[in-house]
């Protein structure tokens, strides 16, 4: 099993069981499909993968933000099959229905496009999460009580943490489905599986609200991008839509905007605890540095700017250590810090230059 999914692992996808583009027959896109006017921005998104709502809605304002018509192709990437994914498909699709084809995961620690094509900027974050059933209190796999039964799909890239992680035992399921359900019904006290999963699960009627835990182990982490061809590119259509920086809207009406994504806020707790909370307290509550939160903090009198915190962060803080975390870091530890003050989660990422030149006030938006 486990040699099974190292040789798979070099794939270029994560989830070659439950989530590969395996076994996408040309047949199938080919048919049905509307023909594009020559001005439409024309988007292939994956029916049967679990982010293909937020796929969607990252292409509709894309296409709004560049003045075109959406035409939007879907087609189905699910399905098995021993022979992985020929890239050539991808090609295929850019060649004959779209120009954008939305949602391909780029492995954080090190993954490429497939050859010959270009990718969008990151739209997204996403990745293996830690999923715990109700009842259990567990932010890492090393939290989990000795013995304990994780639950994972078959052929996933979780499948390899075992090995490093002698205190958890594999459960082996064959579908995302079962592992979502194991976990649901609490059968498994954990589990480890693709975070679009677990939202999707989240988004059907009765489902059970469920804590997860971005994943530290390798190959855990991916950002969603868009494939298109270098020949495209000069097309005005598509440079236009590439480069549009997929950037934030401010919401109307002086609601509090969506900033940043859920998965940045997530991973930008775990940063936190790990370099701020000693001084700025577990729940931002304030213990040697002030508290972080709330109506006193984020304040018309204080009258910050995301932009003017998130660059005083990032120069000053950690007070014994000013400037010493990765970009990306400060990045997602600002995600948790607009989350933890009532801003909602949007599609985009909030990324290091937009944050520092932030105009948005900071403002207490109400919150737990
Ligand atoms: C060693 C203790 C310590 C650590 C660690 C630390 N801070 Fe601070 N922080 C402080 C102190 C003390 C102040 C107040 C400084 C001042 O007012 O001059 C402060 C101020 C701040 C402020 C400004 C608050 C305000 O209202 O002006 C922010 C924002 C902040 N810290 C965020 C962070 C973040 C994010 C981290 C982790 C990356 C962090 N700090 C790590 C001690 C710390």
């Amino acid at each position: 099993m486990r040699k099974d999914v190292r040789r798979r692992r070099g794939a270029w996808h994560p989830a070659l069981g439950a989530f590969g583009w395996s076994a996408f027959a040309c047949g199938v896109l080919l048919a049905g499909v509307p023909a594009a006017r020559a001005a439409d921005l024309r988007v292939c998104v994956d029916s049967s993968s679990a982010a293909v709502a937020r796929d969607r809605s990252v292409a509709e304002r894309v296409a709004t933000q560049a003045g075109l018509t959406l035409v939007v192709a879907p087609f189905d990437g699910s399905g098995g099959g021993q022979d992985g994914f020929a890239l050539k498909k991808f090609t295929q699709l850019l060649t004959s229905r779209c120009d954008l084809v939305m949602g391909y995961p780029i492995d954080t620690s090190g993954g490429e496009a497939p050859p010959g094509l270009l990718t969008t900027k990151p739209y997204a974050q996403t990745g293996f999460v830690l999923v715990d059933a109700p009842g259990t209190v567990a932010r890492s796999l090393a939290e989990l009580p000795a013995g304990t039964e994780v639950a994972i799909t078959g052929q996933t890239a979780p499948a390899l943490y075992f090995a490093a992680n002698p205190n958890v035992v594999p459960d082996i399921h064959d579908s995302d489905a079962d592992t979502m359900q194991s976990i649901a019904k609490g059968q498994a006290k954990a589990a480890m599986i693709w975070q679009p999963t677990v939202e999707q699960y989240e988004r059907t009627p009765g489902a059970v609200k469920l804590a997860t835990y971005p994943l530290d182990e390798p190959h855990a982490r991916y950002d969603l991008v868009a494939l298109y061809l270098p020949a495209a590119a000069p097309a005005a259509r598509l440079s236009n839509a590439t480069k549009i920086a997929m950037t934030n809207q401010p919401s109307p009406g002086g609601a509090a905007p969506a900033l940043y994504t859920k998965a940045q806020a997530a991973i930008g707790l775990g940063k936190f605890i790990g370099n701020c909370a000693m001084c700025h307290g577990a729940h931002l509550e304030g213990r040697s540095g002030p508290s972080l939160k709330g109506p006193n903090w984020a304040s018309e009198k204080a009258d910050y700017t995301v932009g003017e915190v998130f660059t005083m962060v990032s120069q000053q803080m950690p007070a014994t250590a000013p400037g010493s975390l990765e970009n990306a870091d400060y990045v997602n530890i600002m995600a948790y810090l607009l989350q933890q003050n009532g801003y909602p989660a949007g599609d985009a990422m909030l990324n290091f230059d937009q944050a520092t030149g932030s105009t948005v006030k900071l403002r207490w938006h109400g919150g737990s």
